[in-house]
């Protein structure tokens, strides 16, 4: 039921361990508001939700950066925060703000939170891949995903963004059962999640660990590594064959024990990590994938072009998937994402 075969496409050839020239490149959140389109169809929703929800508009907007810029994945077009609102908690985007979610602090608020609506509400999603697969050219695979379990705990317990995660971190260190029982509902419906996106066409999946780099040593064992590692399990189970690109941000030297336990086909790397960590420690354990400072995608100029050069000249002789070390900003100009292609494409060529 291949659309796309790995020896016909960069990004699966690189995450099948081959070395590919010129590398393949997408940008994490590529479609969104640095895209005039996106805004245009932005502006016809009330919510982001709502935008998320509707799989007309939501297959629109995954394929608007494919129509602009030659890149060799499509990433479906929703968000890591419709776990939680698919269990029933409350979730808002506020415009300008961030999200804002009715936090869930409790054993008992966990209780509450509903199972089995979760694969009901989360079908808009599954849809929504099946119309992208339907227009998408054949060589084009496409990424589904969902947030690591912590990250979404973060999110769901602090009822919102935070600057340290405190919140999250002290329910994980005084009340661990608890926060544990969190833990594996995510890992529970998170799998799933990501099993039905590949069901309804995805071919690769990331998951997101925004927030890694927020932990302890001993809590990244237990709340990173571990719930990754039985999620990549269920989805090796379940969904055989789907590579899943694991993004431990801000992990640090802990991202190379990432890499080794987690079971992930690669790892995605922010701008944090040193190229030569990078190449060294990672790329001679799994395919990487990163790490360019979207803040210098903003900035443009021969900053870029030389920073560019630099990660191509560290990481495109090995198995390699060029992208952000983090998400496209809102502010980007265009002419520098067309930059960006071009270099990638001419610069190994
Ligand atoms: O990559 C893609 O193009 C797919 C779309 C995508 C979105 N969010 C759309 C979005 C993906 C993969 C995400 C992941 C996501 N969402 C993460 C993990 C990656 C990361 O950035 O660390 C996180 C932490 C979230 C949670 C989230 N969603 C926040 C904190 C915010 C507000 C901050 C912001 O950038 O506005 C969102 C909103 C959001 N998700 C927007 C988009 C396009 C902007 C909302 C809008 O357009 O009105």
């Amino acid at each position: 039921m291949l659309r796309v075969r790995p020896s016909e496409n960069p990004l699966l050839s690189a995450l099948a361990g081959k070395t590919v020239s010129p590398p393949p490149i997408w940008l994490m959140r590529q479609a969104g508001r640095y895209l005039p389109e996106y805004r245009d169809v932005r502006a016809k929703v009330a919510s982001f939700l709502d935008l998320c929800l509707n799989p007309n508009l939501a297959a629109e907007v995954t394929l608007q950066p494919l129509r602009r810029f030659q890149f060799d994945a499509a990433i479906v077009f929703s968000d890591i925060l419709i776990v939680p609102y698919a269990l029933g908690q409350k979730v808002e985007f506020i415009e300008g703000e961030g999200p804002r979610l009715e936090p869930v602090s409790d054993g008992k608020a966990i209780a509450r939170l509903d199972r089995k609506a979760a694969g009901k509400a989360l079908a808009p999603v599954y849809e929504t891949i099946e119309r992208v697969v339907a227009e998408l050219p054949e060589t084009v695979p496409l990424i589904g995903f969902c947030g690591a379990p912590w990250t979404v705990a973060t999110y769901m317990v602090e009822g919102g963004g935070s600057k340290d995660q405190a919140k999250a971190r002290l329910l994980a260190y005084s009340d661990p059962a608890t926060f544990e029982r969190l833990i594996d509902l995510l890992v529970d419906v998170s799998a799933g999640y990501l099993v039905q996106q590949v069901k309804a066409g995805a071919q690769v999946l990331q998951i997101f660990d925004s927030w890694a780099g927020n932990l302890s040593e001993e809590g990244f064992d237990r709340w990173c590594i571990a719930p990754t590692r039985r999620l990549v399990e269920r989805v090796k189970e379940e969904a055989p064959g789907t590579p899943v690109i694991g993004f431990p941000r801000g992990a640090g030297l802990l991202a190379e024990r990432y890499a080794r336990e987690t079971g992930v086909d690669a790892i995605g790397c922010d701008t944090g990590q040193p190229l030569t960590f990078i190449k060294d420690r990672l790329q001679a354990l799994v395919p990487v994938q990163g790490n360019l400072d979207p803040v210098l995608l903003v900035a443009g100029g021969e900053a870029l072009d030389r920073r560019v050069q630099a990660i191509l000249a560290a990481l495109a002789s090995g198995p390699f998937i060029f992208n952000l070390g983090h998400g496209i900003l809102p502010e980007t100009p265009l002419d520098h994402v067309a930059r960006l292609v071009h270099l990638v494409r001419a610069g190994s060529a």
